[in-house]
């Protein structure tokens, strides 16, 4: 009996280096279904349902944030804090971020992926906490099927990274990484005040003068067979809170009373979604949300994602603060920010939170 033979599929080669990045695969032509190694089979019961309407995703307006108006204030405040307990994902509107400057930041990010896979090699690293690393997958040694799209992480803070290309790449990452920062701290303030804490609670506890800050750019080239791959597996951020924005491609999906929702986000909002450390500070009273990014078949999709975490050597303990007020004892047991990323990137916590991996 004949047996169909296919036409052999361009298959990735990481170890050896033959071939870096999904980007060059995707768009190198010719590629009509998901290869292999990429093919992420999801549960049908797991589709986000595209016919809901409106989940009324939080907005919070953070001009209101910053308004010193008593009423407005405690409004707003109210608000955050059903977003945080509800959600644990929200939109940032009136965030004072320029428009040119958001979109300047995804363009320069674009030049870099667009570098031949020659000058981006040198930034290939395994070692976690280097300054500057570019990549594909998440963890190519560990991952089972491999993700589609390419990522570049470059660390803003304490220290300032940066790369000499793309050109302009410096100059907006560094006022971005600023002006982004500035609204992470006033969130932080605001949510310690949701916990009915000083202001700085979790500034000071965290170590937020030295805390880490990473540029993450994800590219997400566009893919044949969407259904059968997948941008970023369901996982929770590190860190106490990640900012994120996008070119107009949607494909992030949030997790929200166990089923998957489609996160429509109102053009030049950020998103902000609290972290890992965020759940172990407040023992467990804001969640760190699963979500995901889908790939789709029609444009490359940009995010950036900005999460901001504790000094690398703060341990996070469940505020005592916090426990003492539930009455309920703490959730986890401390392990450093820097013990927690080296779990996260272990097989250990392969598709799972790490959070389960110190729970008490
Ligand atoms: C991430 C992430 C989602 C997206 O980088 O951690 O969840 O929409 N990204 O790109
Ligand atoms: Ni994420």
């Amino acid at each position: 009996m004949a047996s169909i033979v296919s036409p052999p599929q361009k298959t990735v080669d990481i170890q050896q280096n033959k071939m870096i990045s999904i980007k060059e695969l995707a768009e190198s032509g010719g590629l009509t279904s998901v290869p292999s190694e990429y093919t992420f089979a999801s549960n049908p019961n797991d589709q986000a349902d595209q016919n809901d309407p409106d989940h009324s995703m939080p907005t919070i307006d953070f001009s209101l944030i910053m308004s010193t108006s008593p009423d407005q204030r405690s409004k707003i405040l109210h608000d955050l804090r059903k977003a945080c307990e509800e959600w644990g994902f929200f939109m940032v509107i009136n965030h004072g971020v320029p428009e040119s400057l958001m979109k300047n930041m995804i363009e320069v990010c674009q030049g870099f992926f667009n570098l031949p896979e020659e000058e981006k090699k040198v930034y290939q690293t395994r070692n976690l906490l280097d300054p500057i690393k570019c990549g594909t997958s998440f963890n190519v040694e560990i991952d089972k099927v491999l993700l589609w799209r390419d990522f570049l992480k470059v660390i803003s803070h304490p220290q300032f990274h940066s790369l000499p290309k793309p050109e302009g790449y410096s100059e907006v990452s560094l006022e971005f990484s600023k002006r982004i920062r500035e609204v992470a701290t006033e969130l932080l303030r605001a949510i310690s005040e949701t916990l009915e804490l000083e202001a700085d609670y979790i500034e000071k506890s965290m170590n937020w003068d030295q805390g880490l800050q990473i540029l993450a750019a994800n590219y997400y080239p566009a893919c044949p067979d969407p259904e059968n791959a997948i941008g970023i597996p369901p996982h929770t951020d590190h860190g106490l809170l990640t900012i994120l924005i996008q070119n107009d491609m949607g494909g992030l999906q949030v997790q929200h009373k166990g089923k998957w929702v489609n996160w429509n986000a109102i053009p030049n909002s950020l998103v902000v979604n609290l972290g890992d450390h965020m759940q172990i500070l407040t023992n467990d009273k804001y969640k760190s949300v699963w979500h995901r990014a889908v790939v789709n078949n029609k444009a490359p999709r940009i995010s950036i994602a900005v999460p901001h975490g504790p000094s690398l050597e703060t341990v996070v303990v469940p505020a005592p603060e916090l426990v003492e007020k539930q009455g309920q004892p703490p959730a986890y047991k401390g392990i450093s920010y820097h013990d927690f990323l080296d779990l996260q990137q272990s097989a250990k916590c392969y598709m799972k939170s790490c959070l389960d991996a110190i729970r008490l």
